[in-house]
């Protein structure tokens, strides 16, 4: 049984796994840790058994949480503030860490990166862990390679919670699609195309234009287009419901507790993509 902690379990995100890996027979979670409803039973916040009545414990205590329950794997979909801080000390601690939660820092990324090498505590990073979406990763780039001309622009719709925008995957898309041309990001991207009332911007080109989009319950939307003279291409991903993103972090938590080289993996890895 893969010992499991879980940050979170009581955000969209969070609640999902939980369930999932509570009527998984090779996951057993040790323990919950959240800021919010600490001291409740997690069983009067989820809709599956929960057989080891689990209490939701203060994450500030995450040191002797770890010291007792010794988990091998935590997985997080939290705010990037709580993950900086929290899956540090996971690795610290030797655990290996899931990482879904989106706007993570580089300076952040680059400690950690160092920390999974030096502590032996390999660990996956993704902004989205929908096998589409991680399809998208794979052929976004090879597309633009063949339509290096055309004008691309990304566009992305989400719930009105969310509280980064543009979202980590259309970032991630912009980033394979700039390094496919030879490109760096920071040198293409546009973020919007408007200053507000009565100043109006120009579209300009060897651009890629990011658009986000906020409303409503909407889970998850990308939409890459290629528009070129008299045509166009549109690569679009829909999230139908967030079941997606859990799969796909169940899948992570149960490639990493065997992964070898202590370094930080990607979805693309664990689907064999
Ligand atoms: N990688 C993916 O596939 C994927 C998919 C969906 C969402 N996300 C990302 O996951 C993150 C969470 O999204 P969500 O919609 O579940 O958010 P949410 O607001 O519903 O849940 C966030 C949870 O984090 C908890 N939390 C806040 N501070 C904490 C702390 N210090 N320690 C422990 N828990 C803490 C909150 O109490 C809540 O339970 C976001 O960054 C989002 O962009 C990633």
């Amino acid at each position: 049984m893969i010992k499991l902690l879980i940050f979170g379990p009581t955000g969209s995100m969070g609640r999902l796994i939980t369930e999932l890996a509570l009527k998984d027979n090779e996951i057993q979670i040790v323990a919950v840790c959240d800021i919010n409803n600490v001291g409740t039973t997690l069983q009067s916040l989820i809709a599956v058994e929960d057989k080891n009545k689990l209490i939701i414990e203060d994450v500030n205590n995450l040191q002797q949480i770890i010291e007792k329950t010794k988990p091998e794997v935590a997985v997080d979909f939290t705010i990037a503030k709580a993950t900086e801080k929290n899956c540090m000390i996971c690795v610290e601690n030797g655990v290996r860490c899931i990482i879904g939660t989106t706007a993570l820092t580089d300076e952040f990324l680059k400690k950690f990166s160092d920390l999974v090498k030096k502590n032996n505590a390999p660990a996956v990073i993704s902004p989205n862990m929908a096998t589409g979406v991680n399809l998208i990763f794979k052929v976004a780039g090879i597309l633009a390679q063949y339509l290096s001309d055309w004008d691309i622009e990304i566009i992305e719709a989400h719930h009105k919670r969310k509280l980064d925008s543009p979202s980590g995957t259309a970032l991630k898309i912009g980033k394979i699609i700039a390094e496919s041309l030879g490109k760096s990001l920071e040198t293409v991207a546009k973020f919007g195309r408007n200053k507000g009332l009565n100043k109006r911007e120009v579209g300009a080109k060897n651009e890629i234009g990011f658009h986000a989009i906020r409303g409503g319950d909407i889970v998850g939307d990308h939409t890459i287009l290629y528009a070129g003279p008299g045509e166009r291409i549109e690569l679009k991903h829909q999230a139908h419901s967030r079941m997606c993103f859990a799969e796909g972090a169940i899948k992570a938590i149960k490639f990493i507790v065997n992964a070898k080289e202590n370094k930080i993996y990607n979805t693309n890895e664990i689907l064999g993509l």
